[in-house]
């Protein structure tokens, strides 16, 4: 497909749509071995080589970041108040136009996923898709047993809102851990569920989305982009 030589560097994160112009002008860009000479020409990414300064872009038209966010970190695009996870990153990333995929506390940790693909972003947090997210969560009381058969009749909340049939799976012989699986996104849903059955949530983490589990060699606050096959995985079943 042609695109515009500026849309087409500034999606690679390297420069912004007015930087490129700049680039362009000083005989840094060229197309096939051919110095570009308007920032504005149209060319094929899949069939021709780009180089700024010499070097080949590696061109997608969207990105796909995964996240180990930390506690205390706002998972949302700007905020007057603090850190956002925006703030994490670095490098060509941070100049893309990345969004969190789905909400996570300010005092949750765990897998976020980032993207600048809305239909993608969409896809993921309809629960009309089914992408199960799994937590884990630590409770101030032990989660009685019969909790479970409660989350798959589904939940209703203190203010009377419904949500839809969720798996809670106890963690090991520990009393106050536990598997929540829910395919919703409700504001902070698994805490209201788990207070819904007497257990306020005292620590929760996402560990996975669908098929894609968070990679725990991630330190808290780490990124890396996510492969495309790991892209796919999130739209695998993982609750029968
Ligand atoms: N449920 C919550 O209560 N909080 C989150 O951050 C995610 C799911």
């Amino acid at each position: 497909m042609l695109l515009r030589l500026d849309k087409i560097i500034s999606s690679s994160g390297i420069a912004s749509r007015s930087e490129v112009k700049r680039l362009v002008k000083q005989a840094r860009v060229s197309v096939d071995g051919v110095t570009a000479n308007s920032a504005d020409m149209k060319c094929d990414p899949e069939k021709s080589e780009i180089c700024v300064d010499g070097v080949p872009l590696r061109y997608s038209e969207y990105h796909y970041i995964m996240m180990h966010k930390p506690a205390g970190v706002l998972s949302a695009t700007e905020d007057g108040r603090g850190e956002t996870v925006l703030d994490l990153l670095d490098g060509p990333t941070k100049k893309l136009e990345l969004f969190p995929v789905g909400r996570l506390d300010k005092d949750a940790e765990g897998l976020l996923i980032l993207t600048d693909d809305g239909e993608f972003c969409h896809k993921v947090i309809s629960p009309k898709s089914g992408v199960v997210k799994k937590y884990y969560v630590e409770t101030e009381n032990p989660v009685p047993e019969s909790a479970c058969a409660e989350f798959e009749k589904g939940i209703v909340l203190a203010d009377g809102l419904h949500c839809l049939p969720a798996k809670l799976e106890l963690f090991g012989d520990s009393e106050k851990r536990a598997y929540v699986y829910v395919s919703e996104g409700k504001f902070h849903q698994v805490k209201r569920m788990m207070a819904a059955v007497g257990c306020p949530v005292t620590y929760l983490k996402r560990v996975a989305e669908g098929g894609l589990q968070l990679d725990e060699t991630l330190a808290k606050g780490q990124w890396r982009e996510l492969s495309e096959s790991e892209r796919v995985s999130i739209f695998e079943t993982i609750m029968a």
